[in-house]
């Protein structure tokens, strides 16, 4: 095995490959004890080097629940689609805004404070679900059923929200959806918070399309978590409203990744098995150091979330890369219908 002499020079990671500054390289698994070292040492650089350049071209960064461990170690705030979005409009001491989330949430972010560059580190780290509601479809719709009004799940693409009445998180649907003065509704474009809503208020909601979903948060079964529930018999079970009704029905309680953040700590409850994606992991056993928490299964994780990582959100820092637009005449619509959701609450 080539062995280094020193970790105290420059590495650059790639590829699994980690490389010395001048060109010399190693397989990152040669030797595991010279590679965490490396990689500690990468880490504690590219911290030194974000926190640098965020100070100099005075940005804040934004992080969502399900980012990378050291993503939300390094975020000035970290929150819920709804907690961001709010952080993002009312930011005023920031010139750039670094969202490290997916596509729509940094939209959002652009719609709602045109005056800031907002930047996504990884053009890839696009949500799926997002993806899955056209205009078209919501236009044929609303042919349909002219009376409805048309409320969307935040996690739709800006040209969808232009199209709406009124949008929502799921922090906020049920109470979005009760304000409506309307027995039904249209909604999309997650079918399975489409049906919670339809349980928590009682109103006709038709879902667009009829069949939107998160492929992460479908992942999760109720057999899983009542093969933990053998192990952990008094844990609490907190699920995401994007879950299946099965999960739902396992479920103490049911919410927004940071409303399950506030349960946790409020909760007089020791142990948690955990209805989203991983990422919430850190940030729950971060703020709870005292209580357990479990995955509800240990594959559901958001492979866009995970796009973004140190070198990616540097790297988006030093080149003012990617610059997320709105064209106007979208932002205005889209907006209009950002801001009644936040009249609701
Ligand atoms: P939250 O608003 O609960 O953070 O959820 C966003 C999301 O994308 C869930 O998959
Ligand atoms: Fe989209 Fe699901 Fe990822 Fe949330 S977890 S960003 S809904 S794919």
């Amino acid at each position: 095995m080539q062995i280094i002499g020193s970790v105290n020079c420059e590495f650059v990671v790639r590829n699994g490959r980690t490389s010395l500054e001048r060109g010399k390289s190693i397989y990152l698994h040669s030797c595991p004890s010279i590679v965490s070292l490396i990689q500690a040492q990468t880490m504690m650089d590219l911290t030194a080097k974000i926190q640098k350049l965020k100070k100099e071209k005075k940005a804040i960064i934004l992080a969502h629940n399900y980012q990378r461990a050291e993503i939300q170690d390094i975020a000035d705030y970290i929150g819920d689609s709804i907690e961001l979005s709010r952080k993002a409009m009312t930011e005023k001491d920031a010139e750039i805004i670094v969202f490290c989330a997916v596509d729509f949430m940094a939209e959002s972010a652009a719609i709602l404070n045109p005056s800031k560059k907002v930047l996504l580190p990884t053009l890839g780290a696009r949500c799926p679900m997002a993806q899955m509601l056209t205009t078209d479809e919501i236009r044929r719709q609303k042919a349909l059923h002219p009376k409805a009004p048309v409320v969307l799940y935040v996690n739709t693409l800006a040209q969808s929200k232009a199209e709406c009445d009124v949008c929502c998180t799921s922090a906020n649907a049920v109470e979005v959806i009760n304000s409506l003065d309307a027995k039904t509704v249209l909604f999309g474009p997650d079918r399975n918070l489409a049906e919670y809503v339809a349980e928590k208020t009682g109103k006709t909601i038709i879902p667009l399309p009829e069949w939107g979903f998160c492929p992460t948060h479908l992942l999760f079964q109720p057999e899983d978590v009542t093969v933990l529930k053998q192990d952990h018999p008094n844990a609490v079970v907190m699920v995401h409203p994007e879950c299946s009704g099965e999960m739902r029905k396992v479920a103490d309680f049911i919410g927004s990744t940071s409303k399950m953040c506030r349960y946790a700590k409020d909760s007089e409850a020791k142990e948690f098995i955990v209805g989203t994606e991983e990422g919430i992991l850190h940030r729950l056993r971060k703020e709870n150091p005292d209580k357990k928490f479990f995955t509800a299964y240990e594959g559901a994780v958001c492979p866009n979330m995970k796009l973004t990582t140190m070198d990616r959100l540097y790297a988006s820092l030093k080149e003012e890369k990617h610059l997320v637009k709105v064209p106007e005449n979208v932002a205005v619509k889209a907006r209009a219908a950002l801001e009644r959701m936040f009249q609701v609450n």
